[in-house]
């Protein structure tokens, strides 16, 4: 019989950032569910990358004085270097700058444009650089972009649009007979109600006058592809559509991994895309939640990111595969902190599990010189944990075929807990002080070794290496493959009477919490802090002189733009006393709307001058980040004139 086939995608990464633990997580649950699915004995194809084009790249490559390209490379390389380091097995690397992946996306955009669904047209719209898409003014919060917090500007622009309207009836059936289609459910109700609202069709264009780093349109030189539509093409380009014998094999058998961020192109896009071009859809998306740091997502513009990396080290792949399966619930958000990876490994991996193999094959050792007894026929039924083992296996398989990773896991370490439970119940220690009690004992020890031994099967998605370990120390002849099948699993009673088993070594040490805060040291510290900003520091001056400058909260009650300027604002401030004309360099950063009604930290007595001839009473502080100022201000909002201190 021909296997069954499932093909699993990451989203493919921008290159604008190293991969923090966020990619980390989507590309290790990735990793996971095709290793499940081999273990049921099913063909897989695995597939991660890189997103290579578009402005953020540009913007990314500019600021460290270098190409695209090169940017792209050394980040790429990057992401490639991550997975070996965390055991992801993926079995292809795609890049968008692939001559194969531009050669298909060329071929999709000439096939749906020849079938009439992308027409050309003027459009003045709401645009957002950050997110590099036009919004509609629903879409938006307070006016404001939702992922960047910014205004959208208005723009105006001839460019090449899809026609994704005419799709919209179709998609919304194919969602609802589809029952697997997006899941969890909680982002089938999203997608669906998006599209209670009549859909906009997508802009698929960027001019070459304004963006040059994309592929180009087939049918318009001076226009390149929209990132996202150049991105989703990936999953199938990789495949080598149309006549490539992985895209038959593997397409459309096809889970794409993905966060919430990204499910509107995924969930919506995407099906169209490959509708209007004669593809057969996707069978479906499993979207996760955001790994967040005290509360807001874990991401690099934030600057509180997690080195994947850093973690390992400090912590192990396994325990850290662990941690992230365990404690996230999939399709909700998570919580990263250093007390949780640790309680999660000193509970679970080192207490729970490491404590329980080790008892066992000591106890062994111990009490039959490391021989396996095997079971006492009269005594098989009364000593038996095989019902447990199969309900942790049924557990297992039903959460992991739905993605639920954590109740997967949750299965395991219920038979886990129920085996130490056991060993409290049937005490060995005490039947081995009993001669007569000699296959009671044997019995025991013989149905917790096969316990642990169901154990080390079904913690291999999740933690490969110590899988094996357990198997090595159990005697097992692991297959060629490195796992076993979900049906070899059972029949119960497989480590044959007689085998001899070393005492093992600790599967995972504890974490010393008091010497881990003693150590605690700045370097050792795996959330990253913000980089931090050293130019030499000035001159020192003394509190006399400090007390000089005369700085106070002000009001802005009104700001204009000097014609003249390209940055320079005119602002007129409330001090208290009195209000003062001061003109700012800020331009470039707010606009007059912006500021009016902001409180800002003016020096009150700094002396007049003249700049581009307009009369400034005072200055304003902002610090200059990157390109931007920023302005200064309070918490809370203080009577005009308030001195600062
Ligand atoms: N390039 C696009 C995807 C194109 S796919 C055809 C993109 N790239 S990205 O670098 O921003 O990656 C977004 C994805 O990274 C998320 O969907 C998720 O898989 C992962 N994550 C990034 N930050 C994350 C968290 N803080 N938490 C969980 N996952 C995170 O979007």
């Amino acid at each position: 019989m021909e296997k069954k086939r499932q093909f699993f995608t990451t989203p493919i990464y921008y290159v604008n950032a190293k991969p923090h633990l966020g990619h980390a997580y989507t590309s290790i649950a990735a990793d996971v569910a095709t290793r499940y699915k081999q273990m049921d004995n099913q063909e897989t194809y695995f597939l991660t990358g890189t997103d290579e084009h578009g402005d953020k790249i540009v913007q990314a490559a500019d600021d460290q004085n270098t190409s695209p390209k090169a940017y792209a490379d050394q980040i790429s390389q990057l992401f490639q270097d991550l997975l070996p380091l965390l055991q992801i097995k993926n079995d292809q690397f795609i890049r968008t700058t692939d001559p194969d992946h531009i050669g298909v996306v060329t071929a999709i955009l000439t096939k749906i444009h020849d079938s009439g669904d992308i027409y050309f047209a003027s459009y003045e719209g709401l645009y957002c650089f950050g997110c590099e898409r036009f919004y509609q003014e629903r879409e938006l919060v307070e006016g404001k972009c939702p992922d960047h917090g910014v205004a959208p500007e208005k723009i105006k622009e001839s460019n090449y649009f899809f026609k994704m309207s005419k799709y919209q009836e179709w998609l919304i059936d194919h969602i609802n007979t589809h029952e697997n289609f997006i899941q969890p459910a909680q982002y089938k109700n999203e997608i669906l109600s998006f599209l209670k609202e009549p859909l906009e069709d997508l802009c698929i264009s960027r001019p070459k006058t304004r963006l040059t780093w994309g592929i180009t349109l087939p049918f318009d030189p001076d226009y390149v592809t929209y990132v996202w539509f150049d991105a989703l093409v990936n999953y199938v380009s990789a495949l080598g559509y149309p006549d490539g014998d992985k895209f038959k094999r593997f397409w459309p058998t096809t889970r794409h991994f993905v966060a919430k961020d990204i499910i509107k192109p995924h969930g919506i896009y995407w099906p169209i895309m490959l509708k209007a071009a004669g593809l057969d859809i996707y069978e479906g998306l499993n979207v996760h939640g955001f790994w967040n740091v005290k509360g807001s997502k874990m991401s690099k513009s934030i600057g509180n990111v997690t080195d994947p990396i850093e973690v390992t080290k400090e912590f192990g792949v396994d325990p850290f595969r662990y941690f992230l399966m365990r404690e996230m619930v999939f399709g909700l958000d998570a919580n990263f902190t250093e007390d949780a990876i640790v309680s999660r490994i000193n509970a679970d991996l080192a207490n729970d599990l490491g404590n329980l193999f080790s008892r066992i094959l000591s106890m062994n050792t111990r009490y039959f010189e490391g021989k396996i007894m095997g079971q006492d026929a009269a005594l098989a039924a009364q000593f038996s944990l095989e019902a447990n083992a199969i309900n942790a296996i049924d557990g297992f398989k039903e959460a992991m075929e739905r993605c639920q990773f954590h109740k997967g896991l949750a299965s395991i370490w219920a038979f886990i807990s129920t085996m130490n439970k056991y060993i409290d119940t049937n005490e060995p220690w005490s039947l081995a002080k009993d001669p007569s009690k000699e296959s009671a004992l044997g019995t025991v020890l013989y149905n917790l070794v096969e316990g642990v031994r169901v154990v080390s099967c079904l913690i291999y998605p999740v933690m490969p290496a110590t899988s094996r370990k357990m198997q090595l120390a159990l005697g097992l002849e692991i297959p060629a493959k490195g796992f076993f099948d979900l049906d070899q699993i059972l029949p119960w009673a497989q480590i044959k009477k007689g085998v001899s088993l070393d005492k093992p070594e600790i599967l995972f040490p504890r974490i010393d919490i008091k010497e881990r805060a003693s150590n605690a040291s700045p370097q050792k510290a795996v959330v990253k802090k913000k980089k931090s900003f050293k130019p030499a520091l000035k001159e020192e001056i003394s509190i006399e002189d400090f007390s000089k400058i005369d700085l106070r909260a002000a009001t802005i009650l009104s700001a204009e733009k000097i014609e003249t300027s390209s940055k320079l604002l005119k602002l007129v401030v409330d001090i208290g006393a009195q209000t003062r004309q001061v003109i700012a360099g800020i331009g470039k950063s707010y606009t007059p709307q912006d500021l009016v009604g902001k409180q800002v930290i003016v020096v009150a007595n700094l002396k007049e001058a003249r700049i581009m001839g307009e009369l400034s009473q005072g200055m304003v502080l902002a610090a200059s980040h990157k390109k931007e100022l920023i302005l200064s201000g309070f918490e809370k909002d203080l009577l005009p004139g308030n001195p600062v201190k």
